[in-house]
């Protein structure tokens, strides 16, 4: 049986990008998805589309700014599907700029959503799987959470704490929660479409001209979820061939 099958896992920011790839790719391996962000028209269709093709799957809109939604998604999910096997902690966002553009709230954006987000999923979580004995948590950085990138330096922040804590995790789990850091290079999604500052808008356009697909990432989230229980896969960095950042 592929350890995918009948697992529940709920993917935060499923709605474009990333997190719909996974979606698409997990629920050809027979999970049953619990779907989270905020435009609802898209999570609705995009559960329409894996149910005509027979997967299981639902959504709950969610900002993981807010606290108390995370904690309804949780509760949903365990009323739906009875327990929480997987948290693909995905949300995030990338409005690149120069500290001296001073973009003092899209900073407060990235810190809300990047940190404060991806710690309120796992604290919805968390004492779920330390109930069942069992659980993995994957979360979203970038190679720009390994290496600064001038231009970047408050999304590098951001990304570089989720990679410490996914570190930390990691060392408290006690055998009992599995952790993936993933930090994936230029893929081609929606990601660079929020970046209002017009240089860092240039800068990304050249460093994503070589993009990869957001399948490479779910192959790889796929590849973490469908090792056996006991095998750990902490980080992984794909980048596309040709890029040198
Ligand atoms: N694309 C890349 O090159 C790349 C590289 C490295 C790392 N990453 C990371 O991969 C993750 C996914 O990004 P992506 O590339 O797939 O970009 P994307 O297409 O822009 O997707 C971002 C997702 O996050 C959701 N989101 C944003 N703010 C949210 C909030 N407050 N509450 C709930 N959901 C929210 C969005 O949904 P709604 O707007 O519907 O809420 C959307 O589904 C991010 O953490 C990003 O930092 C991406």
């Amino acid at each position: 049986m592929s350890e995918i099958k009948d697992k529940v896992i709920i993917i935060t920011g499923a709605s474009s990008g990333l997190g719909e790839a996974t979606a698409r790719r997990l629920a050809k391996g027979g999970a049953k998805l619990m779907l989270a962000a905020r435009r609802e028209d898209k999570l609705k269709k995009l559960v329409a589309d894996l149910e005509k093709d027979g997967a299981q799957a639902a959504y709950q809109v969610t900002d993981v700014t807010d606290r108390k939604q995370v904690e309804a998604l949780a509760q949903a999910t365990k009323d739906k599907f009875g327990r929480i096997d997987v948290l693909v902690n995905n949300a995030g966002l990338m409005p690149l700029a120069p500290l001296d553009a001073v973009k003092v709230d899209e900073w407060e954006t990235m810190v809300d959503v990047n940190i404060k987000g991806v710690l309120y999923s796992l604290a919805a979580v968390l004492p779920t799987m330390r109930e069942q004995k069992a659980g993995h948590v994957l979360n979203l950085s970038t190679v720009a959470g390994h290496k600064v990138m001038a231009g970047g330096a408050v999304y590098c922040a951001t990304k570089f704490a989720v990679k410490a804590l996914s570190e930390g995790l990691r060392m408290e789990s006690n055998g009992e929660i599995r952790v993936t850091n993933i930090s994936p290079g230029a893929v081609d999604t929606e990601l660079t479409d929020h970046i209002s500052h017009e240089g860092a808008a240039e800068q990304a356009s050249e460093l994503y001209k070589d993009a990869i697909d957001a399948d490479a990432i779910a192959r790889a989230i796929e590849f973490a979820i469908e090792q056996p229980g006991n095998v750990d896969v902490n980080e992984m960095i794909i980048r596309p061939t040709s890029q040198e950042l």
